[in-house]
């Protein structure tokens, strides 16, 4: 068996800033309000016409972890791409981005795991490495929430939250102790509802969608219950964290840096007291970006890896828990 390990990694945010106060003159809602819940101050949208979408902003993000790996884009054996808002309904992003980056006929495989869906990605990207069959692997994760929320205040508690952005992980066959110690996924389908966006899909296709009074119903914005959501969260990210510890024999005092999935400052920050651990030993920045979901992951670790908070040597936990429910951790040493 071989053991991965992250070579280079990347990340892009759309330029525009979209404060709280310029949602609350769309919505009723206010900067007091969403800081206190969510901790969020701003989020990046895209802006129509900025010539960005899911894949692009996912190619962006890639292409500066593929260059500080420094390899050659033609060593890339597999394309993992993570994402709930993919450009085409089908196929996935993961072609659009072979096909952007000129590689000629690697597999491309989309996960859609929503907010877990990087973990997942990096989960599936590190069997491939450990078995052989694969050396080097690029996991995408990348999100274009902004075109799909309702920005009135029928959904002020779920459209505050998010957006948009990318982060990209560039795996390879790691040659000394560092890499990938072990992923753990989880799913709970009976919770498929309480955080989901119906349509357009084949069970509510779009002339049922148009057919449907949209005072009624909503299939075709995110619809979430948040404090089930909230009360499921902060349980599993516990429980992941620890069962990813103890297959380590590794305890929570081990832990150098946690990448908590960027849901919610608050649910981050309860996860950090019951883990102990200081606030430079978790990186949060939610506060700049909202929740961009399956990018959350990717962009948080590449910021801190930036900022130099990761070293080599380090025990770094990922930790995510989103809509499924779907939830996993990932534990490696720098
Ligand atoms: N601005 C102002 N008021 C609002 C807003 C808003 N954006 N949204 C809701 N409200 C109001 C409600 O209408 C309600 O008013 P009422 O009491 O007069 O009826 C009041 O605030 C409380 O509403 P709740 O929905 O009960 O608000 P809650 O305190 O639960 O906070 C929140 C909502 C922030 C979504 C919280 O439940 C939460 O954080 N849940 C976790 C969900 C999460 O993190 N999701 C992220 C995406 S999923 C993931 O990544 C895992």
């Amino acid at each position: 068996m071989f053991q991965s390990k992250i070579l280079g990694l990347g990340k892009y945010v759309p330029e525009q800033v979209v404060t709280n106060h310029d949602l609350s003159k769309l919505m009723e809602t206010s900067d007091e309000w969403i800081q206190e819940r969510t901790g969020i101050e701003e989020r990046r949208h895209i802006k129509k016409g900025d010539g960005n979408s899911t894949a692009i902003m996912g190619l962006k993000a890639a292409k500066q972890a593929i260059e500080r790996a420094d390899i050659d884009k033609d060593d890339i054996e597999l394309i993992v791409f993570a994402t709930l808002s993919p450009d085409y309904y089908f196929p996935g992003c993961g072609v659009q981005i072979q096909e952007m980056l000129g590689i000629k006929t690697c597999p491309a495989l989309d996960v859609r795991n929503q907010c877990s869906g990087f973990v997942y990605g990096i989960s599936v990207a590190d069997q491939y490495i450990k078995t052989g069959m694969y050396k080097n692997v690029l996991v995408i994760g990348s999100e274009n929430h902004s075109g799909g929320l309702d920005m009135t205040t029928r959904s002020r508690h779920v459209s505050v939250i998010f957006g948009d952005g990318a982060g990209a992980a560039l795996l390879s066959r790691s040659d000394d102790d560092s890499g990938i110690l072990s992923t753990h996924l989880h799913a709970q389908g009976e919770y498929i509802d309480e955080l989901s966006l119906r349509g357009p899909s084949t069970e509510m296709w779009v002339p049922e969608i148009i057919a449907k009074n949209p005072q009624e119903d909503i299939p075709y914005f995110p619809k979430m219950n948040g404090q089930l959501v909230f009360k499921n969260a902060v349980v599993r990210f516990s429980e992941v964290i620890q069962e990813g510890l103890e297959f380590n024999n590794l305890k929570k005092e081990d832990i150098d840096m946690l990448i908590p999935h960027q849901a919610n400052l608050r649910i981050s920050q309860f996860i950090q007291k019951k883990l102990r651990l200081e606030d430079s030993q978790v990186h949060n920045n939610i506060q700049k970006y909202g929740n961009t979901t399956a990018a959350s992951i990717p962009i948080a670790l590449t910021e801190a890896w930036e900022e130099g908070k990761i070293k080599k040597g380090d025990l770094v936990v990922l930790a995510a828990f989103g809509s499924g429910f779907t939830w996993g951790s990932v534990i490696l040493r720098w």
